[in-house]
């Protein structure tokens, strides 16, 4: 297939270079910058692109490519600091600049890069340095007020530089831009469908010699994993539900039936609730709950893989993971410790098969159309592996669950009726230990607090809180501490991420 690599410099837009080339059918993967040209060579793109970055070409030590790259009679496009690489490459100069951040208007004066577009966009800046004496034999094709060479072009039309991010969503005719590199210049085939992808993958599945088994939640990720080993070796896959006991209302019983009536797929249901609430008995640190889930579910996953005959443990492993996983983090990285079902023992000696590992969300979301995952489950909101137990804040008992589980129904069944479920990222009701007094007909009552959360977001990386019409709240209050005996109080949460994160614990 013909591909675009993406030579990642460490800018936080770098993945939304590849998400836009791919949104037009385009395959593109991202590297790190220092990736060997002979691996370059060998994925034979068609084009390269070179991302932006924090850092400043003349720094000591700044991240450079295999310079060979410009060797290799392929179209390349330098973003940002990639731009200012393009440069210094080529023997221009660069400069510390005013900072330049946010929207700039972009003049623009001819080059391939900009067909169909007309004399202005709106571009979005975010830099420290600029191009001060572009090399000789390219050419400035656009400048803002800031910039004078903020876009530029060798003379024969091969290598591009951008100051600005034709990324993202803010520059205008950005995807454009991008496509017009990636299909105009480079000639790079729209191959990149999920229909294409989901019937190569199955045809590679089926090689697969021996049983898989696979962890599932209901949750997007495991199911199109799933679905997708499914159509490839049929029985030869058992699909595995553990029941914790926090999970939302009826969620148990609707991925059961999606499984086992929609799919026809071999469906092993565990029904560990009471031993993980055994296990959380008394526990009240956040930390310590997610520990005590992740082990319980490690364990039951193994009770249970160690009687079968099984080769395979599939897994929903989603692109963006996979490249996270090959970076260093610091422990400040770590704020909270997300599971997966992960950390298997050696001894089940089973080798890891993630159909999804080249694959983001969104691409994930629209091969589950493509393989018929009900739009019911297509569509709901993520849930996090540890389930109620992060928004039940103090030693989780049963009442609270109880009250946990009621009040996010009633939270979600208000958003579905104001349809309004589907434009935001997440929503559901927590509770904890704190109580208010209220009143109840003649009656004084000490009940509990609990708090609904809504929140918008692209990518839970940030999130906002969301701006939920009065009346819809309120018929959410009233509701909850109607049904819910226990309660006495319901509040809003109106901190967004950061500072706050989406979860309570
Ligand atoms: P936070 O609370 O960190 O959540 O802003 C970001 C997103 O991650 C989900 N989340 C988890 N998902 N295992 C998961 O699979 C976890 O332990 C976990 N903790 C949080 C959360 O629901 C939100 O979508």
């Amino acid at each position: 297939m013909d591909k675009i690599v993406v030579l990642d410099f460490g800018s936080q837009y770098s993945h939304l270079i590849c998400r836009r080339i791919r949104d037009f059918a385009v395959y593109a993967e991202l590297l790190p910058y220092g990736t060997s040209i002979d691996k370059i060579k060998e994925l034979s793109p068609k084009g390269l692109i070179l991302s932006g970055g924090p850092a400043s070409v003349y720094e000591q030590g700044a991240p450079k490519p295999d310079f060979g790259v410009f060797d290799m009679g392929i179209p390349i496009l330098g973003i940002c600091y990639g731009h200012q690489l393009v440069v210094n490459k080529h023997g221009g100069s660069i400069k510390r600049a005013n900072k330049e951040y946010g929207a700039s208007t972009l003049n623009i004066q001819g080059g391939r890069i900009f067909d169909g577009l007309g004399g202005e966009i709106t571009a979005w800046m975010s830099h420290g340095d600029e191009a001060e004496k572009i090399p000789s034999g390219f050419k400035v094709i656009g400048s803002t007020e800031n910039s004078a060479a903020a876009a530029i072009v060798s003379e024969s039309e091969s290598v591009f530089g951008l100051q600005f991010h034709p990324e993202v969503a803010h520059t205008e005719h950005g995807s454009k831009i991008l496509e017009n590199f990636a299909v105009n210049i480079c000639g790079a085939k729209k191959e990149w469908t999920m229909e294409s992808f989901a019937k190569t993958s199955i045809e590679q599945i089926s090689s697969v010699k021996g049983d898989i088994l696979c962890g599932v939640s209901g949750g997007i990720d495991s199911t199109v994993a799933a679905l997708l080993i499914h159509k490839a070796v049929g029985d030869r896959l058992k699909c595995i539900f553990i029941d914790n006991g926090l999970l939302r209302r009826g969620e148990a019983e609707q991925v059961k039936k999606m499984f086992v009536e929609n799919f026809g797929v071999n469906f092993i249901f565990i029904d560990a609730a009471e031993k993980f609430l055994q296990k959380l008995c008394g526990k009240t640190d956040p930390e310590e709950k997610r520990k005590i889930i992740g082990e319980a579910f490690v364990e039951e996953f193994s009770n249970y893989a160690k009687n079968g005959n099984f080769e395979w443990l599939a897994q929903g492993t989603l692109y963006p993971d996979v490249i996270e996983s090959g970076v260093s983090k610091g422990p400040a990285a770590v704020i909270k410790s997300h599971h997966n079902v992960g950390g298997l023992p050696d001894w089940l000696n089973l080798k890891l098969l993630e159909p999804l590992r080249d694959l983001y969300k969104d691409e994930v979301r629209k091969i589950a159309k493509v393989l018929d995952v009900p739009d019911e489950m297509r569509k709901r909101h993520p849930f996090p592996g540890p389930g109620l137990a992060v928004r039940i804040i103090g030693e989780i008992t049963k009442e609270k669950l109880a009250i946990c589980r009621t009040a996010s129904a009633i939270v979600e069944d208000e958003l579905r009726s104001a349809s309004l479920y589907d434009d935001v990222w997440q929503a559901y009701a927590s509770v904890g230990d704190d109580r208010a007094v209220g009143v109840v007909g003649d009656e004084r009552r000490y009940g509990r607090i609990v708090t609904i959360r809504i929140v918008s977001s692209v990518d839970a990386m940030t999130a906002d809180w969301a701006r939920i019409p009065h009346e819809i709240l309120d018929k959410m209050s009233r509701r909850i501490t109607n049904e819910i005996e226990e309660v006495t109080w319901v509040t809003y949460a109106i901190s967004s991420k950061p500072p706050a994160t989406i979860e309570p614990l």
